[in-house]
C-alpha cells in the first residue's frame, strides 16, 4: 500500500443549488463539504473505510457566495488507536481575483471501521514541526474539554 496521506484539499465552485434564500451558501452545504473532506483525509491516512464520530467547534467566519472557488483543507492533527482528529479549514475566493478568505473552521473526529462497523486500528501520526506539535497538543486539550461538555449535555440525553 502507498504511504499514508496526512492532508487533502477539495476544490470546487459553489453552485446555485448550494445557496439559501439570502443568496449565500447554506451552512448545511458547508457542513457536507467538511464531512466529505474529513472522510477523504481519514481514508487516505488509515487506508480504511471511516465514519464520522464527532464534529464540533464549527465557526462560520464569513459567508460563501455562489460562484466562489471553495477550498476545504483537511489534515490529521492527532491519532488515537482507532480515531483520527482532523482540523478543517474552509477558504473561498472569487475565481477571477483569487484573493482567498477564511470562511469556516472546525474539528472532525473520524473512526476507521470494518465491514461490521467495529472500530479498527489506524497508523499513528507523529507531529514533527512546531506547528504540528502545537496542534497535536491542542487536540489533546480539546478531548478533555469535550468530556466536560459531554457531562453537561447529559441533561439533554435523558
Ligand atoms: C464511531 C463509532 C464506530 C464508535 O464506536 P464505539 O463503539 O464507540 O467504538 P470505541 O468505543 O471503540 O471508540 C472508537 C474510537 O472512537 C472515539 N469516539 C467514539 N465516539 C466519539 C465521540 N462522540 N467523540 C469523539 N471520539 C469518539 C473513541 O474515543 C475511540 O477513539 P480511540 O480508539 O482513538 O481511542 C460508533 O459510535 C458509530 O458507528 N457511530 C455512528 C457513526 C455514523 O453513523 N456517522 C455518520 C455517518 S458516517
Amino acid at each position: 500500500m502507498s504511504k499514508p496521506q496526512r492532508d487533502i484539499t477539495l476544490r470546487f465552485l459553489a453552485e446555485p443549488q448550494d445557496v439559501n434564500f439570502g443568496g449565500k451558501v447554506h451552512g448545511g452545504a458547508v457542513m457536507k463539504w467538511i464531512d466529505l473532506a474529513a472522510y477523504a483525509c481519514a481514508a487516505g491516512w488509515s487506508g480504511r473505510y471511516c465514519v464520522t464520530a464527532y464534529a464540533g467547534g464549527i465557526k462560520f467566519v464569513a459567508p460563501i457566495h455562489v460562484g466562489s472557488l471553495v477550498e476545504v483543507e483537511a489534515k490529521v492533527i492527532y491519532t488515537g488507536s482507532t480515531s483520527m482528529h482532523i482540523a478543517i479549514e474552509v477558504n473561498a475566493c472569487d475565481p477571477k481575483s483569487l484573493i482567498r478568505r477564511k470562511t469556516t473552521h472546525c474539528i472532525v473526529i473520524m473512526v476507521a471501521v470494518d465491514q461490521n462497523g467495529q472500530s479498527e486500528q489506524v497508523p499513528e501520526w507523529i507531529p514533527e514541526t512546531d506547528e504540528d506539535i502545537k496542534q497535536h497538543a491542542t487536540a489533546i486539550r480539546l478531548m478533555d474539554m469535550r468530556k466536560q461538555i459531554g457531562e453537561q449535555m447529559e441533561i439533554f440525553a435523558s
